[in-house]
């Protein structure tokens, strides 16, 4: 780079933080500000406790903090200093109004767009790092635009692909990075080069794609869909693999050998989670229906229903082994976040799942090793909004979850005399318990329902557990509790 570039990202979340800390690590002459409206938020990033849980993330922050990575909340006066504004901001589902339950709500990020709009005093290129339905830049730039102050701004479509988890080692190792902006102009072609050009500090070039504003927008939700689509395929293998005696994991190596397929994201599980999938693929379907293609709407809308039906499916072959009652019966829950390594629920299948149970009237007793309890009672008595029938909610009583729910700090203390664990989220940990010591701490007949593969199944059975992993064949003491309910 020739000049001194300066970078202000809006929106200091899980996407904000993690990938601004590693564009100020890898391009030191670059200076970076991170800005949020959200004071905890922001003093968090600026504390010893950072605001999300993301391995090596603590690293790289301390590295470059109070260098050239600054976290504030004076938003305003760092877009005005910027020459390139990240704008990583939330974009949920919309709740109420037209699109309820599918379409992208857009407010925080037209705020955003409004307040450059009025803080700029230089041109500046605004870089939607956001997931946005596909044609957002075009609204973007009216609104950049509308008080006509001569000022140029060149917007781009730059969609993260990090997942939680394993955000720091995606963000130095990038499958790709992808750049969408106005091919067709030379500001936009320059806009493009800047852009990669601050990529390029560590990104192989034959890895930053150039593309036009909507199929960079666009790629993103598919990218997104595809994945998701794998594991609806391979859960809704997992249910005919248990009626039939296939084993789901035999079949996703088996299947995932073939070069075409590959052997990625083909783990059965209760369900996918996390703020994206869902979200995106809703949105995807609300685009599609506002351009008069159902059809493919339908397909798409049919990857979320599969989901759905897998966290029901965990609970009903619960309930229904364990004599179609667990009224009063203790149950542990091993993993609240949506994947192991983040200490993020939105959207975990935990959700769904513990407040089937509690509606079955089970006593739960939590325990996840990076979520704290105060939000694991927040999602449990948020209604649920469901997304096909906008505007009903799935009540479960408030002080049903206050009385039967109790958050521990370890899994034992959890499984102590429960009658059942439930494993939700395959945290390393619950790989290499001591079963046999949890075994003999709990009434009999004990049961484990593994939702995400984690446990040696043959193992526990000989110990005398009755085990459940998800599209493994079944115990005879399950196939026979299936029969009667
Ligand atoms: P987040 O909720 O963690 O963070 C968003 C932040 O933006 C919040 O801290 C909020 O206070 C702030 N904000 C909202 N409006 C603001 C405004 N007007 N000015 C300043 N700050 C404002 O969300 P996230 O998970 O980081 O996701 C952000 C975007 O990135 C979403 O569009 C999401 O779809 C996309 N994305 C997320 C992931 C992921 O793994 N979480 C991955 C890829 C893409
Ligand atoms: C996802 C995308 O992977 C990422 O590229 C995008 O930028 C954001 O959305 P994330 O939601 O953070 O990332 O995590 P991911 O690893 O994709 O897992 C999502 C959910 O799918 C988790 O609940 C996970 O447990 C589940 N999953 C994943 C499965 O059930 N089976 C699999 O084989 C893989």
């Amino acid at each position: 780079l020739t000049t001194m570039v300066k970078i202000c990202c809006i929106g200091a979340g899980y996407v904000g933080g993690p990938t601004m800390a590693v564009i100020a690590l890898k391009c030191p002459s670059i200076n970076v500000a991170v800005v949020d409206i959200s004071v905890p938020r922001i003093t968090a990033w600026n504390s010893e406790t950072l605001p999300i849980y993301e391995p090596g993330l603590d690293e790289v922050v301390k590295k470059c903090r109070g260098k050239n990575l600054f976290f504030s909340n004076e938003v305003e006066k760092n877009v005005a200093e910027a020459d390139i504004v990240f704008v990583s901001v939330n974009t949920p589902t919309k709740t109420s109004g037209l699109g309820a339950g599918k379409a992208a709500d857009l407010t925080y990020w037209e705020s955003a767009a409004r307040m450059i709009a009025d803080v700029s005093k230089s041109s500046k290129i605004v870089v939607e790092k956001s997931t946005v339905p596909v044609k957002t830049a075009e609204a973007i730039e009216k609104i950049l635009t509308h008080n006509n102050k001569g000022i140029e701004f060149q917007i781009l479509s730059n969609p993260e692909f990090l997942a939680e988890g394993t955000a720091i080692t995606d963000l130095f190792n990038p499958d790709r990075v992808l750049i969408g902006g106005r091919e067709e102009t030379p500001g936009g072609l320059k806009a493009i080069q800047t852009l990669k050009d601050v990529y390029a500090h560590w990104v192989p070039e034959e890895r930053i794609l150039c593309t036009n504003l909507w199929s960079a927008e666009l790629s993103k939700l598919a990218a997104n869909a595809f994945l998701a689509q794998r594991i609806s395929s391979v859960n809704s293998m997992s249910a005919l693999c248990e009626a039939t005696g296939a084993n789901v994991s035999q079949v996703s190596y088996a299947v995932g050998k073939d070069s075409r397929i590959g052997p990625k994201f083909l783990n059965a599980s209760v369900g996918f989670g996390g703020s994206c999938f869902q979200k995106d693929i809703l949105n995807l379907v609300y685009i599609c229906e506002c351009n008069g293609l159902p059809e493919v709407a339908n397909y798409w809308k049919q990857v979320i229903k599969i989901n759905d039906y897998q966290k029901v499916r965990f609970v009903n072959r619960l309930v229904t082994s364990m004599f179609n009652t667990i009224s009063g019966k203790k149950i542990a829950i091993l993993g609240f976040s949506f994947k192991k390594d983040t200490g993020d629920t939105r959207e975990t299948p935990a959700i769904d799942v513990c407040r089937g149970l509690l509606s079955d009237r089970a006593q739960l007793i939590i325990y996840d090793p990076k979520v704290p309890k105060a939000q694991m009672m927040k999602d449990l008595s948020t209604p649920k909004f469901e997304w096909d029938q906008p505007g009903s909610t799935v009540p479960v009583a408030e002080d049903s979850i206050t009385k039967n729910v109790t958050v521990v700090h370890s899994a034992y203390e959890a499984t102590k005399d429960s009658h059942a664990i439930c494993i939700l989220t395959e945290w390393d940990e619950f790989k290499s318990l001591d079963y046999q010591k949890i075994y003999d701490n709990m009434p009999k007949p004990a049961y484990v329902f593994d939702g995400r593969n984690v446990v040696d199944v043959t193992k526990l059975r000989q110990i005398g557990f009755i085990v459940y992993s998800i599209g493994k064949p079944l115990d005879p003491w399950l196939k026979d509790m299936a029969a009667i309910a």
